[in-house]
């Protein structure tokens, strides 16, 4: 065939199967807005309580949702990789936000946090032009009360002694999800607990020669960790037995 004939044949249009096929729900739509923090390191493991997550995230009897642990145990990691995973799902239309409450003294103020971290100004000008403060938690409720949102509250554990701000938003918005990490349980009727327990680690009489390290998430997170200070790490025989201590984890 000579070039001009070539330049005569015409374009190939897709077959309509192709073109018309329609996008799953979810891939037809933006992810929610959100303000998960970056993290600088990879998430490891926990594929089963992940799983676990997205089922009661699912379930919408499910209302407030704690993950519970004692501290440095990965509760925040794992509330964030949950919130992450939900980004692709059509649950959540109005949002999945990140609220730590790490520094928040005064479980009196959680509105404030809650607010900020949502992008809802809790200050309304009234008739006479004049700025006025309703009370907080009233004027976030009253906003939350028809969204279709996921709210992380981080470390609850030092707050514990008024949660009525959480009762409320129970109470009021249906479809607003509230996910917990709090050393302790919150305790109250609406609470469904997932206690984390510490990543699995090969038992203390491993035969490290046999043992493959890529099966515990431990030891994944310890070489992980191991890389950051020192970068020429390698995992061997060795160092293996150390990372199966979980106090040195
Ligand atoms: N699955 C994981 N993948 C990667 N890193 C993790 C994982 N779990 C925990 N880590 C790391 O371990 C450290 C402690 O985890 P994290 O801050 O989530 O613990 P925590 O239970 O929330 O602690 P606290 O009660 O003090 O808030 C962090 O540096 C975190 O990045
Ligand atoms: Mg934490």
């Amino acid at each position: 065939m000579s070039a001009r004939h070539f330049w005569l044949l015409p374009v190939p249009t897709p077959a309509p199967h192709q073109s018309c096929r329609p996008r799953p729900p979810c891939l037809n739509r933006p992810p929610p807005r959100n303000n998960l923090p970056v993290e600088p390191t990879p998430f490891i493991g926990r594929e089963t309580e992940l799983a676990a997550l997205d089922t009661l995230l699912t379930d919408p009897s499910v209302r407030l949702l704690t993950i519970v642990a004692p501290g440095g145990m990965g509760k925040t990691r794992l509330a964030g990789e949950a919130a992450r995973r939900q980004l692709t799902s059509v649950r959540f239309p109005d949002g999945i936000y990140f609220v730590s409450l790490a520094a928040l003294d005064d479980p009196t103020l959680m509105a404030a946090p809650i607010a900020d971290a949502i992008g809802f100004s809790l200050y309304v000008r009234d008739q006479r032009e004049k700025w006025t403060k309703d009370d907080q938690a009233d004027q976030l409720v009253a906003y939350l009360r028809h969204k279709k949102l996921l709210l992380v509250l981080d470390n609850l554990e030092h707050l514990l002694t008024d949660l009525k701000l959480l009762s409320s938003l129970i109470g009021a918005a249906p479809e607003v999800k509230i996910l917990v990490t709090s050393r302790e349980r919150l305790n109250v009727r609406s609470e469904t607990a997932l206690t984390l327990q510490g990543m699995v680690i090969p038992p203390d009489d491993t035969d490290v020669t046999q043992f493959d390290a890529q099966l515990s998430d431990a030891v994944q997170l310890f070489v992980l960790c191991a890389h950051r200070a020192h970068p020429a790490f390698v995992l061997s025989a060795e160092n293996v037995p150390f990372s199966t201590q979980p106090g040195r984890i």
